[in-house]
């Protein structure tokens, strides 16, 4: 008997399932309508669905029946409910006709770890209302709606990355994004022949800080729009950086102009070099990444920048923190004959420093959301 069944004595119509991501390079552009580079991970949330006629919402997960129900529809949900729940909201929002649903949720994308289990949760709901309901919705329709349910519902200011890298990467690619004009192209990733893999380090930590930062960053990226007469710092060109940072007094907000400006060049930079088939060199890109996220963004963590660190002495051709920061994960390109040697490098410096022990994984480019069931 599936777990579905066993929470709600029926059969699902059916199951989908929607991945988490690793972001390449493109770090808090999104939220400044410049570009990212993310790729989706093999780890997916996965929701098995039933329609109801009552049009409220019931939702399980895992296996413990206690965890998580918001019977009472879409009002009072808190925690995990919160993400299907503004789903179902922003759908209606929008003028879909969705009835209700018993959702039984399952998955192995890491939570909290910056690997997107969030996004990944909200597209898994989406696609299986509109496989219930016969909403035909195009997957860019599905990442805007479950941006929406975060944005105005769970009440996070994310921008739009983590719900299009769930929805619209591809296998072995990464998704080269615009989000301003959410226009996209699919970018090989050619690791494996170049001898290389993508190393991904979950410090497992989660500093507190993490919302409130978020949205002070935001809000300082469009203090510096403001102060430079652009709609969004997307529109400062890099070659005309160094004059645009002379305007900027406070030295905060030129610090996020900076790394914003500097951000969209090195995503610009990274998928050249994909492109050239020089996947190599990229690895110091991303290294630049961290170093301005770190001090310029100040998102990083001292877990994550030990991690950066020792991946880079190990060997790796570059790494960096990936997502929001604040604890969650980092990635490094490692050459394939190193993998070992920067695993146990970095296990070794988190138990000297006296962190717990990191998740480490080797990640390859998955496909995007899909019904499995
Ligand atoms: C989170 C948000 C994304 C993006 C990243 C930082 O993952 O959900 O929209 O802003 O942080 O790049």
């Amino acid at each position: 008997m599936s777990a579905f069944e066993r929470a709600f004595g029926r059969a699902p119509a059916g199951v989908w399932a929607a991945p988490g991501r690793v972001n390449l390079i493109g770090e808090y552009t999104d939220i400044n309508e410049g570009w990212v580079l993310p790729l989706a991970l093999p780890h997916t949330v996965r929701v098995a669905a039933a329609p109801r006629e009552d049009g409220r919402l019931r939702l399980h997960r895992g296996e413990d029946p206690a965890t998580g129900w918001a019977e009472g529809g879409v009002e009072g949900a808190d925690g995990w409910a919160a993400y299907p729940s503004g789903v179902l909201w922003a759908l209606r929002a929008e003028g879909y006709a969705v009835g209700g649903a018993d959702l039984q949720v399952d998955g192995d994308v890491p939570m909290g770890a910056g690997l997107s289990s969030s996004a990944a949760l909200e597209c898994a709901v989406a696609l299986a209302l509109d496989g219930l309901y016969g909403l035909g919705l195009s997957r860019q329709e599905v990442a805007r709606i479950c941006r929406r349910a975060e944005n105005d519902f769970v009440g996070v200011p994310c921008g739009i990355m983590d719900q299009m890298a769930s929805m619209c990467c591809e296998d072995g690619r990464a998704l080269h994004l615009d989000t301003r004009e959410l226009t996209w192209r699919q970018v090989p990733l050619r690791l494996e022949e170049a001898g290389l893999r993508l190393v991904v380090v979950d410090t497992r930590v989660r500093h507190a800080l993490g919302d409130g930062a978020y949205a002070a960053r935001r809000a300082g990226c469009e203090a510096g729009a403001h102060a430079l007469g652009v709609r969004s710092l997307r529109d400062v060109p890099h070659g005309r950086l160094a004059d645009v940072l002379e305007l900027l007094p406070d030295p905060a907000v030129r610090g996020l102009v900076r790394h914003v400006v500097a951000e969209n060049e090195r995503v610009r930079q990274v998928v050249a070099l994909l492109d050239a088939g020089d996947v190599r060199a990229a690895g110091p890109v991303l290294t630049a990444g961290h170093a301005s996220l770190r001090d310029d963004f100040g998102v990083s963590c001292p877990e994550l920048d030990l991690a950066v660190a020792t991946a880079n002495e190990a060997g790796a051709a570059g790494a960096r923190m990936t997502g929001a920061g604040f604890g969650g994960s980092a990635v490094a390109l490692v050459d394939e004959r190193q993998v070992g040697a920067v695993t146990q490098a970095v296990r070794a410096a988190f138990a000297r420093a006296g962190y717990g022990e990191p998740g480490v994984f080797t990640a390859t480019a998955s496909a995007g959301a899909r019904r499995v069931a």
